[in-house]
């Protein structure tokens, strides 16, 4: 078994984190990975308070164990904020955006825990002056909206600064040899969205799982496209998604893309409305190049911690 100081403030028995992503989880996943032993979160950046209140009774009436939910501060209204904090849900999981330290204070007077993903030192820094209780560092190899730097960059230089504030590692991480290397770069646990996209639970479709199967290296690209299409203004960021017709036409052409708006908007509603993945976001990371199978998210968690505890046996091994 593999206990880390972040297992101990959440509660719970592997340190294995379902990331928040929106449109990837449900309650139904978000559950299985909390009740063996990880940490399941719902992103709700998006919900309304109904919706949030409604699908956290959803996960309670699915498991006892802790969970989380999730919001991306630069997208989200205070009273979504707020539902969370009445729900009283375990954990807060914050992503980049406006100042976190209110919401951290009110989360912290609950007696809830919070987490914030950061992706630069000066994010890092903004976390651990707020007084997150676990600071997430996403490196830009990850699926959604991420950073600059890769993640093997990052993650010393925040493990150096954060002294006894936990730090997960987060971005293409899906395999127990991943965990150990977090664990012997000195992160706490790991932070996985798509290796979790690509289980029996996730609510995604079948197209874009099979999608994230035939990945192979090179097969996603970071653009700027998908929050032009959507009309969102995450401060510049880039998302990270497979490669498809979508991205072939605009990635790397954002400008042109910005210019066509209006047609390129009506183009993906129609995608979206045919279903075509084709032509759709299918935000996901570097990691989906070194998956191989749908597996139900508890096997996941499972067959990760066992790899991991083998790796680091099979490391500490080489000690003479
Ligand atoms: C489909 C998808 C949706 C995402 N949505 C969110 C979100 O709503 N909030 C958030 O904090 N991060 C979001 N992320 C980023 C994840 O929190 C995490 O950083 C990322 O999944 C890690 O990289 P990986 O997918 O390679 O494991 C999303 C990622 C994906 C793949």
């Amino acid at each position: 078994m593999i206990h880390t100081k972040a297992c101990e403030i959440f509660g719970i028995m592997h340190p294995v984190v379902l990331a928040g992503m929106g449109g990837g989880a449900n309650p139904a996943l978000v559950a299985a990975v909390s009740e063996v032993g990880g940490l399941g979160i719902l992103a709700c950046t998006w919900a309304t308070p109904d919706d949030i209140r409604a699908q956290v009774a959803d996960i309670r009436a699915r498991t006892s164990r802790p969970f989380g939910v999730n919001f991306v501060l630069d997208q989200v209204a205070p009273e979504k904020l707020d539902a969370a904090i009445e729900e009283r849900v375990p954990v807060i999981s914050l992503f980049r955006g406006t100042d976190p330290t209110d919401i951290v204070a009110r989360a912290r007077a609950a007696g809830l825990v919070t987490t914030l993903q950061v992706t630069t030192m000066d994010e890092a820094r903004t976390a651990l002056a707020a007084g997150v209780d676990v600071v997430i560092v996403q490196g830009r190899e990850g699926g959604g909206h991420m950073g600059p730097h890769p993640l093997w960059t990052l993650l010393p230089q925040v493990v150096a600064i954060a002294g006894a504030t936990p730090v997960l590692a987060s971005g293409a991480l899906v395999s127990g040899r991943d965990l150990a290397a977090a664990l012997a770069m000195g992160a706490s646990g790991v932070h996985m969205g798509t290796r979790f996209l690509a289980s029996v639970e996730a609510p995604i479709s079948d197209q874009f799982k099979a999608a994230i199967l035939a990945a192979r290296d090179g097969d996603t690209v970071a653009s700027k496209m998908w929050d032009l299409l959507w009309g969102q203004e995450w401060s510049g960021m880039m998302a990270r998604a497979l490669r498809n017709d979508l991205t072939l036409r605009w990635a790397g052409r954002e400008g042109e893309l910005a210019a066509s708006l209006g047609p390129a908007r009506a183009e993906f509603a129609a995608a979206k409305a045919a279903g075509d993945h084709s032509r759709l976001n299918m935000l996901a990371g570097e990691g989906s190049a070194r998956i191989d199978s749908i597996l139900p998210a508890a096997e996941i968690v499972r067959s990760v911690v066992a790899e991991a505890e083998a790796a680091l046996r099979e490391a500490a091994a080489l000690i003479r």
